[in-house]
């Protein structure tokens, strides 16, 4: 096919996110994709939009008992626990191989406390590899914290208050998809400072073996990703980019440029690659061809042109 005058070349689309400067809008989604380094023999991470790292949190976290992953029709429910090594380690251990890279990397940060969140966000604002915050305000998978401060708008409002307090750096809100309303959560973080939010985590959900009558994971519930919320998620970026000003990243089930662009359309102006990552280690580069492809077959420009053109 022709392309148009000004037509973008592959890789081109330029997006201007929360103050970060993208050369596309394919980034990788927090947990799915290690801190970069694991996934550096499989794709060439300079290509992607931008790098979502693992959550850290203050002090190291192991992490909630085994089985944490297992399979479900169109997804996975997983239970990780935000298993990390902590700040410090993630300073030491993390931050030297990331500081290579020529994208923006993003840290994604989760506390027990307001204090902890607003104490990363410090922290972290004095590395100058770190070029954004995404706050993780939605582990269904902790008994402190995480999910508690993204189903309630004023607690919402609280964490991000005192994380844009503590930092200068783009701030972006990872909102709870286990809400009824998204749009009092994204208003809230909006009015609280953040520069863009990013949804949906995982959907809370279970699965039980019916022999022992146990949970097929550590825990009673986890975390629910993959296709099967793609349809939860798209209709929670239509809701919740009608009611804010700022951005909004759009995540859950995203496993081709198809689906990304369901997600332009709904509203979203970038996404974020999460379980498709376990099926395909390539899969944000296939996704950013395929979205390519599609712009070029209608000849639009760059997906600027798509996002939010949902018709009623
Ligand atoms: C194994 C696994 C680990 C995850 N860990 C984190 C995490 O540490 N922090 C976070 O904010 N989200 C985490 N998530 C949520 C994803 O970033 C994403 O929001 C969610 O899985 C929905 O997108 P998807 O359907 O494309 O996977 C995790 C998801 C999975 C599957």
């Amino acid at each position: 096919m022709q392309r148009r005058p000004g037509l973008r070349r592959e890789g081109d689309i330029v997006v201007e996110l929360a103050g970060l400067k993208l050369k596309n809008p394919v980034l990788v989604a927090s947990g799915t994709f290690g801190y970069g380094k694991e996934f550096a023999d499989y794709l060439d991470l300079n290509k992607l939009g931008g790098l979502i790292t693992k959550s850290v949190s203050l002090k190291a976290k192991e992490g909630n008992p085994p089985p944490r992953i297992v399979e479900t029709p169109s997804g996975m429910i997983n239970s990780i626990g935000l298993q990390n090594e902590g700040l410090e380690a993630f300073i030491k251990n993390a931050i030297p191989f990331l500081a290579k890279l020529e994208i923006p990397v993003i840290v994604n940060i989760a506390g027990d406390t307001i204090e902890e969140y607003a104490e990363l966000a410090k922290q972290l604002g004095k590395e100058k590899t770190v070029k954004g915050l995404e706050v993780n305000i939605s582990c269904p998978n902790v008994k402190k914290g995480g999910m508690a401060f993204g189903i309630d708008p004023t607690a919402t409002k609280e964490v991000i208050s005192a994380v844009r307090k503590a930092t200068t750096l783009p701030i972006i809100a990872k909102l709870s998809p286990n809400v009824t309303d998204i749009t009092l959560t994204a208003k809230a973080a909006e009015n609280a400072g953040a520069n863009a939010i990013s949804l949906i985590n995982t959907v809370v959900g279970m699965a039980i073996d019916i022999e022992t009558r146990r949970s097929r994971i550590g825990r009673p519930t986890g975390g629910l990703s993959g296709p099967a919320i793609r349809p939860i998620a798209v209709r929670m970026v239509y809701e919740a980019s009608k009611a804010v000003k700022i951005p909004v990243i759009g995540i859950g089930g995203i496993m081709t440029g198809s689906d990304a662009i369901e997600f332009f359309i709904a509203g979203a102006s970038a996404v974020e690659v999460g379980t498709a990552n376990f099926v395909d280690t390539a899969a944000p580069l296939r996704i950013l061809k395929e979205i390519n492809d599609y712009l070029a077959k209608h000849e639009i420009g760059d997906h600027h042109e798509l996002i939010g053109t949902f018709k009623e």
